[in-house]
């Protein structure tokens, strides 16, 4: 891909974001999904970009446009992403803001399947998806050196991340409080806790953008050293 060259505090350096939701496919014409309008990873690649970064953003299906100046890799499904996630390696930071659906059928019907016109159910066997923010958390050679997750709670928002946060080797999470009187899905606004390892940051209830823009500037901060 072609990069114009940029000013900004994170001129020369590489991020990679991930975003959306996940498809798996039940059969050609069916498949299993998270909600995700991929609101939020479009506006962190989009501020990571504005902060002079080189950005490719590999997205889950969504319906809204690509930002402006970002390499964007389109996927359908969770191996796929980490497939393509793992093709941007080597990067200076990785932001994973996809809603990855965990379980995929295991094995996919290749045509569609029919009612026989007796009522009898299918049933679906799921499998576990990769994880793609561990594999890159934990990755061996090519772990990038700042690495953030998400996290969409309920209840116990914060100590959730925390347990995230050592299971996938993620130097962040940003929890965000998914209960339904938020109003966070599909809507503007988000309300964040940036959960570290040591610290915990609750900002102000804000709109997604400037939570993408508040996040790339720790991310800038964090990577000038
Ligand atoms: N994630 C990922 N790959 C997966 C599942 C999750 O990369 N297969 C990432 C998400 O992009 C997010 C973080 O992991 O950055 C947390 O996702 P979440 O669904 O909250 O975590 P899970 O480990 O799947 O736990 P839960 O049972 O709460 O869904
Ligand atoms: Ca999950």
């Amino acid at each position: 891909a072609f990069f114009a060259e940029t000013a900004g505090p994170l001129a020369g350096k590489k991020a990679l974001v991930t975003s959306g939701p996940t498809h798996e496919p039940i059969d050609p014409v069916r498949y299993i999904a998270n909600r995700s309008s991929g609101k939020q990873g479009h506006a962190i690649a989009a501020a990571l970009r504005r902060l002079g970064a080189e950005v490719t953003l590999v997205s889950g299906p969504v319906t809204i446009v690509d930002p402006a100046g970002v390499n964007v890799v389109k996927v359908e499904s969770a191996r796929e992403m980490l497939e393509a996630s793992l093709a941007c390696l080597p990067v200076d930071v990785a932001v994973m803001a996809a809603a990855v659906a965990d379980w995929r059928v295991a094995d996919a019907a290749g045509t569609k399947m029919k009612k026989d016109g007796s009522g009898k159910l299918p049933s679906l066997s799921l499998t576990e998806n990769p994880d793609i923010l561990a594999t890159i958390g934990h990755h061996e050679t090519l772990r990038p050196s700042l690495v953030i997750g998400f996290a969409a709670e309920t209840g116990n928002v914060i100590s959730y991340a925390k347990d995230k946060l050592g299971r996938k080797g993620a130097d962040f999470i940003c929890a965000n409080d998914v209960s339904p009187e938020s109003g966070v899905f599909g809507g503007d606004a988000n309300t964040v806790h940036l959960v570290g390892k040591d610290a915990v940051e609750d900002w102000p209830t804000m709109t997604k953008d400037e939570v993408a823009a508040r996040l790339a500037s720790v991310i800038a901060a964090r990577l000038d050293t």
